[in-house]
């Protein structure tokens, strides 16, 4: 009887987590850190160097440069959304901020089509990411 039960109840669990497995992927959730990270600017091919090639050229492929602010408005903002891997939560939410504020710039750039503008986001962007990881990548 006992061992009934005890099968009756692995069942039950089975059941409960297939059920709930899928519900992870919500398009709610916040990508988590890494995926941000990785999605930003890791790689030759990252949105980052899409956007620092630009900045550097004397006309900007505007196509390439509205393509990474895509990506960037669709990512910077979940950073936010996270727990800090590490360090203070305060200042955590403010470079967190700062980041998805030039995801803003970005997206408002590509719009104008805006050179001056783009060099000087890109400048900004560029400076952002030792303060934080100075603060709140683990080792
Ligand atoms: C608001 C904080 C913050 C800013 C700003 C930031 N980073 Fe990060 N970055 C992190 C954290 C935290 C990690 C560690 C993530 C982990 O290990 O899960 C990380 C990890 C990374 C990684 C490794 C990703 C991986 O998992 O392979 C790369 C590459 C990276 N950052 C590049 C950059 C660059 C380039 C910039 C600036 C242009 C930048 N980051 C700005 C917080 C930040």
């Amino acid at each position: 009887m006992k061992s009934l039960i005890c099968g009756a109840g692995m069942a039950a669990l089975v059941l409960a987590l297939a059920a709930v497995a899928p519900t992870n992927a919500s398009a709610d959730d916040p990508a988590d850190v890494g995926t941000i990270m990785t999605k930003l600017f890791a790689g030759k091919n990252s949105p980052n160097n899409a956007l620092k090639a630009a900045a550097k050229s004397d006309s900007p492929d505007w196509a390439k440069v509205k393509e990474a602010s895509e990506v960037f408005s669709k990512f910077a903002p979940d950073l936010a959304r996270n727990e800090p891997p590490q360090g203070d939560k305060d200042s955590w939410e403010r470079l967190a901020k700062a980041l998805a504020d030039h995801a803003a710039a970005l997206r408002d750039v590509a719009d104008k089509q805006d050179a001056d503008q783009l060099k000087a986001t890109v400048k900004a962007l560029g400076s952002s990411c030792k303060a934080c990881h100075d603060v709140h990548r683990p080792e």
